[in-house]
């Protein structure tokens, strides 16, 4: 079986757009990879955090991997910071990326600009602890969001580099993107990507806000005076309701357009929140009763942090000797 690796961060709360861009697509892809879905809390601390809150949203980031319909018998769901590997590779590969590649980053350059009491060296070497990530598992592909494509051309690049000098280490990785929900953008300003830590709530649908809030935030999206809905750039508002719409019910942008023709936004914005409800709601419930069940989510954690340890291990021996580390006796 081919190799898949994605991950999230473990800060602020899942939104509408961390599920249909990258979660959503972890659960179609299950049965066809084999799967490492890791908690990045070391990228988590780039940014400061208080270490309860971290912990605990750590946690709640697994039970929600699993809550959306991965199944963590067959897939390797971890914690980054229980493999050792991850750190260890990174320094390698920071000696093999270059200051110009990482100053280019737009997120580093987003992310510096947000945090300017804190522009650590974390924060910049951060797109190589995760060219780490996906290059310790060999993993062919990467399902993620719009945002993350820069992160993994660096990956590809930073890969090819390695390989060309040593010859063929890293299995060159390929980004999923799905056809539509890969940039879900804020209901509240259609030219920004939906985001975790947007300040305004309305700006975000979360993923355990419950069915009143859904439907309201949808209701309240800021949308234009156009009065129709068509599907194209002059709307962004309306457009990303139907992206929203469209990834939540399957249906084709196209096919929503017919489906709305003549209608008023009023209903399209309730038939919206309603369709994200449906998918919400079922991921919220399983979540609830993983609550109940302390014992199992401790063994999961357990048991796949050595498996994921065991293949990360396995690169990271094979990487050492390349660069010339002392063979263990
Ligand atoms: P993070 O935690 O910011 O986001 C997790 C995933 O959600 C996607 N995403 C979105 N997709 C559509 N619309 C949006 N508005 C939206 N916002 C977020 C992201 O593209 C991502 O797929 N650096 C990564 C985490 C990471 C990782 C990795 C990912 C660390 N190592 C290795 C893949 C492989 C991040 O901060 O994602």
């Amino acid at each position: 079986k081919k190799v898949l690796f994605s991950g999230m961060q473990a800060t602020g709360n899942l939104t509408l757009g961390n599920y249909l861009g990258a979660l959503k697509n972890w659960v179609g892809l299950c049965d066809e990879y084999e799967c490492f879905y890791s908690v990045v809390d070391m990228h988590s601390i780039t940014v400061r955090q208080d270490p309860a809150t971290l912990r605990k949203r750590a946690r709640t980031l697994l039970m929600i991997y699993i809550a959306a319909g991965i199944d963590p018998e067959k897939n390797c769901l971890y914690y980054q910071s229980h493999v050792s590997g991850h750190a260890e590779l990174a320094w390698i590969l920071n000696c093999f990326t270059y200051m110009g590649e990482l100053n280019r980053m737009t997120q580093f350059k987003d992310k510096s600009a947000k945090h300017a009491d804190n522009i650590n060296a974390g924060l910049f070497t951060y797109p190589v602890l995760m060219a780490a990530d996906i290059l310790l598992y060999q993993a062919d592909v990467v399902p993620v969001g719009i945002d993350q494509m820069q992160h993994l051309e660096l990956t590809r690049d930073i890969a090819q580099r390695f390989n060309g000098i040593y010859g063929d280490v890293f299995t060159i990785p390929e980004a999923y993107v799905g056809k539509v929900g890969a940039k879900i953008m804020s209901l509240q300003d259609p030219s920004r990507k939906m985001s975790k830590s947007d300040e305004n709530p309305n700006a975000s649908i979360y993923l355990m806000d419950d069915p009143d809030t859904i439907i309201r935030k949808c209701k309240r999206a800021v949308t234009d005076s156009e009065g129709q809905i068509l599907y194209r750039e002059e709307q962004p508002g309306i457009r990303n309701l139907i992206d929203i719409y469209s990834a939540c019910t399957g249906k084709t942008p196209e096919e929503v357009v017919k489906e709305f023709d003549g209608k008023g936004y009023g209903d399209f914005k309730l038939a919206v929140g309603e369709s994200v409800v449906s998918v919400l709601k079922p991921l919220q419930d399983r979540f609830a009763d993983l609550e109940k069940n302390k014992d199992y989510i401790d063994r999961i954690i357990k048991e796949n942090a050595e498996k994921a340890g065991y293949v990360a291990n396995k690169t990271l021996r094979k990487v050492q000797k390349k660069v010339g580390f002392p063979e263990r006796i």
